[in-house]
């Protein structure tokens, strides 16, 4: 069956330094699939690209079969490409409500039949439904600058998923989350349709292991593995890939690597 998502061959390349090499990646329909590795690996990048943000130097994207390698960040949205990105981005001076309407707005009516009224009508109804799903019923009419980092980050969840997408490029969505957050995105994702598959960039491995059921290893801008949870955490290279980017912080069991931060595993 013809993959959701087929990333074939990127390359990026910033002056010297070779961010992704020659990357493959395949999501299939409905997956949840977790992309780790350590800081630098090219993580980010690899989303960037799969987003239509970052244009690579070499490969080709494809979605559902469609080569979309030349589209930008709108378009691919308009196809179903939602977008949560490392550090929350959401329009600080509009309101919550707002930042959803703006994010749904490229979905909300088929393209042709445009009515100013009835397209912003449409965005609004599902604006105050996706904040209530998010637990941001509240603070609809708060400017998103005011808001604290989880509920930005719970924000531009709901703002993705008012788009409609039917995959969902998640970089680090648990960072600086407090543990009460992050137990609720968990639970979120979990109960996400399938039919909204996930890209998820993740260092907190019990998340990984928790939520996907494919995972891919990138290292110095490389695919060093993919597999099940159990065959990646049995492989050599996702731990000698952790190993020498990130400290493991203690021997309990089941313990993750730390953090970019350097902090250790919140359990
Ligand atoms: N705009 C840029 N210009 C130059 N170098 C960049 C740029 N963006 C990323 N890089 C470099 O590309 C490499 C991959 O960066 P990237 O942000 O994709 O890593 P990552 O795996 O997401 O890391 P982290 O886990 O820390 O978020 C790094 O060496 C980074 O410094
Ligand atoms: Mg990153």
């Amino acid at each position: 069956m013809t993959p959701l998502l087929h990333a074939l061959g990127v390359t990026v390349r910033y002056g010297a330094l070779t961010a992704l090499d020659n990357v493959d990646l395949r999501v299939e329909h409905g997956q949840r699939h977790a992309l780790i590795g350590p800081n630098g690996a090219g993580k980010t990048t690899l989303l960037d690209v799969l987003g239509g943000a970052t244009r690579a130097g070499g490969g080709r994207v494809l979605l559902a079969g469609r080569d979309v390698t030349r589209l930008g960040p709108a378009a691919r949205a308009r196809r179903g490409v939602g977008r949560i990105h490392q550090r929350p981005a959401v329009w600080s001076t509009l309101t919550a409500t707002e930042n959803v309407v703006v994010a749904a707005l490229p979905n909300a009516v088929r393209p042709g039949r445009w009515r100013p009224g009835a397209r912003r009508c449409a965005a609004e109804r599902t604006a105050g439904a996706w904040l209530e799903r998010m637990g941001l019923g509240d603070v609809g009419a708060v400017p998103a600058g005011r808001l604290a980092h989880g509920q930005r980050r719970q924000l531009e969840i709901a703002m993705a998923l008012a788009g409609r997408p039917r995959l969902l490029l998640l970089d680090e969505p648990a960072a600086g989350l407090s543990v009460v957050e992050v137990a609720r995105l968990v639970e979120f994702l979990r109960a996400l349709p399938r039919a909204v598959a996930v890209l998820l960039v993740e260092h907190r491995l019990d998340l990984v292991y928790a939520l996907c059921d494919q995972v891919s290893v990138l290292r110095d801008g490389r695919t060093v593995a993919t597999g099940t949870p159990a065959e990646i955490r049995a492989s050599g290279p996702v731990r000698q890939a952790y190993a020498e980017g990130v400290s493991l912080c203690c021997a309990r069991s089941g313990c993750v690597p730390a953090t970019p931060t350097g902090s250790c595993c919140t359990r």
